[in-house]
């Protein structure tokens, strides 16, 4: 399989193709998403939530994010390897900085940091320095507190057209990747139009450039209630790596998200 890189996907965009994309947190499970054809891995701080069983992903540290992009490194394969920085990685330009470049030498190969247009300055002095940007708009879970809990974003007028907005300043600023979470697929469509880099989507439509899951919410194991825009594709399959298979290829032939996945 070809190694994917930040050209293959504006490539899918430019083709008017989807990629696909999945949260992986240790070697085993990196290397069957990657051998069933996942292009990107986000080693993503829900790794709170589905891991550690916390209620939000604010007490995940560098260093937790530190020991599991090592692990997932070791054996990602030809799929890109998307990082997350932690809660207040962002809380400093020197933070963001120091946190991206140890992670980038650890083995990240595009760095996603939550914020709206305000990370501009952030993204900017990262980009400056060779490190690539995925920025994460909408529903934002490190800022789960300040929206009073899970709640899709954009649904009204006003809020939409900010994030587009938020969304041109952030990729004026030099990132590389958008990802959009949790809103109206009008929004998703929206964005993916306003922008010419690639547009990762989860719970934002199917008129994105890539999709994204947690893994766990892939195999139906994670606890609690699950969102609209999740699906079990092990129910279906033969084991693991053919449940990820299963999510690749539906992502590639837009089966999935179906409408019943969208708001
Ligand atoms: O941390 C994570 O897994 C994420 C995805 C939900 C996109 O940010």
């Amino acid at each position: 399989m070809k190694t994917v890189t930040l050209g293959t996907l504006r490539e899918c965009k430019r083709a008017g193709e989807t990629f696909s994309c999945l949260t992986a947190y240790d070697a085993s499970f990196a290397h069957a998403a990657s051998q069933a054809g996942i292009d990107v891995l986000l080693v993503g701080d829900s790794l709170g939530m589905v891991l550690q069983g916390h209620a939000s992903t604010l007490p995940v540290t560098l260093a937790d994010i530190r020991y599991h992009t090592r692990c997932v490194a070791r054996a990602k394969g030809q799929s890109l390897l998307m990082v997350d920085l932690p809660f207040m990685s962002n809380s400093s330009i020197e933070r963001l900085l120091q946190d991206a470049g140890e992670l980038m030498r650890m083995g990240a190969e595009l760095i996603k940091v939550e914020g709206e247009a305000w990370m501009a300055e952030g993204i900017r002095e990262l980009t400056r320095r060779g490190v690539p940007v995925c920025a994460h708009l909408g529903l934002t879970p490190q800022s789960v507190y300040q929206f009073g809990g899970y709640k899709v974003q954009g649904r009204e007028t006003e809020r939409a057209e900010q994030i587009v907005a938020d969304a041109r300043a952030l990729v004026a600023a030099g990132a590389s990747v958008i990802l959009l979470e949790c809103v109206p697929a009008s929004l998703g469509k929206a964005v993916r139009n306003a922008v010419e880099v690639p547009v990762i989507g989860i719970g934002a439509g199917p008129d994105v450039d890539g999709q994204i899951l947690v893994m766990h919410d892939v195999l139906g194991v994670s606890a609690g209630r699950s969102p609209r825009f999740v699906k079990n594709f092990l129910k279906d399959a033969a084991d693991v790596q053919d449940a990820f298979r299963r999510y690749h290829e539906d992502v590639k032939a837009r089966r999935f998200p179906a409408e019943e996945h969208c708001f």
